[in-house]
């Protein structure tokens, strides 16, 4: 991998979890009544996603929609059968209870992504 493609990838990820963050951050201030400051997090959330998008195709991930549902179906895959299991295993022998259940919620939710992407790839073929 070139140190281009490296930075590549530091920067979407960076830029994608930019995104989240601020979007977290605006729903925070909308809570405390500072819309003005809501609007501007997610004013720059919309940026970061702008950017990652961008980082995204230089880095020629985004293929064919054939390959772009394999491609998902097996990273859904990836998270129900090692990734989620692992982390809901650690963090319940860490007795992390919120984050035992924020990824259960993502690990249920995984399956039924795996089986639509699965179903939409069939009907493609
Ligand atoms: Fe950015
Ligand atoms: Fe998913």
């Amino acid at each position: 991998m070139s140190k281009t493609d490296e930075n590549l990838r530091i920067a979407f990820a960076d830029e994608s979890q930019t995104n989240i963050e601020y979007l977290a951050y605006a729903h925070k201030a909308m809570d405390e009544g500072l819309m003005e400051i809501a609007q501007l997090f997610r004013e720059a959330a919309g940026a970061e996603t702008v950017h990652a998008l961008s980082h995204l195709q230089a880095m020629g991930v985004v293929r064919t929609t054939l390959e772009n549902l394999e491609d998902a179906s097996e990273g859904e895959d990836l998270d129900i059968s090692s990734i989620y299991p692992k982390f809901i295993e650690e963090a319940r022998s860490e007795r992390r209870e919120e984050a035992v259940k924020s990824f259960t919620m993502a690990f249920e939710r995984e399956k039924h992504h795996r089986t639509m992407f699965r179903k939409a790839l069939r009907r493609l073929k």
